[in-house]
């Protein structure tokens, strides 16, 4: 007689397992083989150099993206040098891919331009995925988390107010105000400096200079060492970014320095550079991996708020109606007696459709960051495979007419419910995607609110009707260099009035 083994719980679990193995090998290869059978997104109709790849436009290159995007598809396919490429250009796709399954695009491609040469390896802007990029955002989150970033209100509220005296007295300069605005909140957040910062400011010019150098060599294509990595041993080759990742590196190191010094004598303030010297042992940072995340508050935080101010500002002045219509809002909530805290921005649906839509209208990172795939991707009929490059592009998403009806057209009630409330079913990613998400999205958020509410609180934009203007030079990705007198600030209430309420602001609201 055969003899059935007694079931115990140990058999069972055996069992199962070898169930469950059998079920899990069988979907790994499945989805293997169904990958390897897709086909990748539609290849961008460019012709093909052998060794620089597919070259897009140098200027607006998101425009020509928008372009593909509408005639082939929410996913588009190209080769930059030898590296394949994938770009999402439609909202869906870009949530069912970036945010679903982020988790598979935590990592950076290898950036040797930018991340080595000009970087050192040092930016966690283009660290790749492991276990230091996490010690490094686990860092940076103590400074930056929602929690935090209330703890900045005063600090924010302050150099608003500030802000609005500048523009009564110099209006002509709106964009070193908004300048000035962003490294000095950002200066104090990160080293703990008290006084203002300048845009002639000299470490303040030398950031944006760095800016302007990581945002050329990030451009895909730009330097052929990233297709050819055997470039970055020849002495001579990539001179300037060497030279730019010294000065660069001197600026970090000198600012972290102050903080140490501040902390011998007792002196230092509570601030992100004191707190990382103070908790590395926690962190296990070098002393430049530290300068440079202290500097990554100044150089991913200051230019970028600086220009999603300009843009709203200039928003504005380009959109009379839509501008009058949180001047409404504005005075029916807030009033003329005093000026708009963060305690009124849940009461002000408005100015947060129209924020909202002037960052969907001319993002701030209209090429978006690249990501990089660890795994192959499956997303409808198309295999992204491990190891590609991964843009979302935030232009095209903008421009994606299911989610954004007419999306040429400013239009801020498409962020406004059926009950005049701000919705928040759909969002724009105006600070990126997934794991890599800005980190300071909670300031910078922050410091939008209260500069815009603020701003069109106190003042009525307009463009001067004879300077001829090229409102897409906001998504080339640095503070734009608007002609001077483009916009016209004219005081809401009698300048007098404004100034002294300002001088209340904002312990007398
Ligand atoms: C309006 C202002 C800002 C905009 C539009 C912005 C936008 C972005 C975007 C699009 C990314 C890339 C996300 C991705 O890879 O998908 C990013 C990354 C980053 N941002 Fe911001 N940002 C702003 C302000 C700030 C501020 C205030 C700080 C710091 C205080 C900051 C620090 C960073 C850092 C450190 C990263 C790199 C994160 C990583 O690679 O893991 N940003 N930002």
């Amino acid at each position: 007689m055969i003899q059935v083994p007694e079931l115990t719980s140990v058999t069972i679990v055996a069992l199962l397992s070898v169930v469950v193995g059998v079920l899990l090998t069988n979907k790994i290869y499945g989805a293997k083989s169904q990958a390897q059978a897709l086909p990748l997104p539609p290849r961008i109709p460019v012709p093909t150099h052998w060794l620089f790849g597919q070259k897009l436009p140098l200027k607006y290159p998101s425009l020509a993206i928008a372009k593909w995007v509408d005639n082939l598809g929410p996913l588009i396919s190209m080769t930059q040098g030898r590296q394949p490429v994938v770009v999402i250009g439609r909202y869906k796709a870009a949530m069912d891919i970036m945010e679903r399954q982020g988790g598979l695009l935590v990592d950076r491609p290898r950036s040797i331009a930018a991340g080595e040469l000009f970087a050192g390896g040092m930016s966690i802007l283009l660290t790749p995925a492991g276990e230091r990029f996490k010690r490094m955002r686990r860092a940076l989150h103590t400074h930056l988390q929602p929690k935090a970033a209330e703890g900045y209100e005063h600090l924010q509220m302050d150099n608003a107010k500030t802000t609005i005296l500048d523009l009564l007295q110099e209006p002509d300069q709106f964009q070193n105000h908004a300048r000035k605005y962003a490294a000095t909140v950002i200066q104090k957040i990160a080293y703990g400096k008290n006084t203002p910062s300048p845009a002639s400011d000299p470490e303040v010019q030398s950031i944006r200079k760095s800016f302007d150098v990581l945002r050329d060599a990030l451009r895909p294509g730009a330097y052929l060492v990233d297709s050819f990595p055997f470039l970055k041993y020849l002495p001579w080759y990539g001179r300037k970014l060497r030279r730019e990742h010294e000065v660069i590196t001197g600026v970090y190191l000198r600012q972290l320095d102050r903080v140490k010094q501040e902390l011998k004598a007792g002196k230092a303030g509570l601030c992100f550079g004191s707190y990382i010297l103070e908790h590395n042992q926690e962190y296990g940072l070098s002393e430049k991996e530290i300068a440079y995340l202290a500097g990554a508050f100044f150089s991913a935080g200051s230019d970028t708020t600086a220009i999603a101010i300009c843009t709203f500002m200039f928003a504005a002045a380009r959109h009379p109606a839509a501008q009058a219509k949180v001047h409404e809002e504005l005075d029916s909530i807030v009033g003329n007696e005093r000026a708009p805290t963060f305690a009124d921005e849940s009461k002000l649906p408005q100015l947060q459709a129209f924020m909202m839509e002037s960052m969907r209208w001319r993002p701030v990172v209209a090429l978006g960051l690249p990501h990089r795939a660890t795994e192959d991707i499956i997303w409808e009929n198309y295999v992204i495979p491990a190891g590609t490059t991964v843009y979302g592009n935030h232009w095209a998403i903008s421009r994606d007419p299911q989610v954004f009806p007419d999306p040429e057209k400013f239009d801020p009630q498409r962020w406004i419910d059926d009950d005049g409330q701000f919705r928040h079913d759909i969002k724009f990613p105006t600070f990126g995607f997934g794991r890599r998400i800005c980190p300071g999205l909670h300031v910078a958020n922050r410091s939008l609110f209260i500069n815009a509410a603020l701003i069109l609180w106190s003042f009525r934009s307009s463009l001067h009707e004879t300077e001829p203007i090229d409102d897409l030079s906001l998504s080339v990705g640095i503070v734009p260099e608007l002609p001077p007198s483009t916009m016209k600030f004219e005081p809401r209430i009698d300048a007098k009035e404004l100034e002294s309420i300002m001088e209340k602001y904002p312990e007398g609201m």
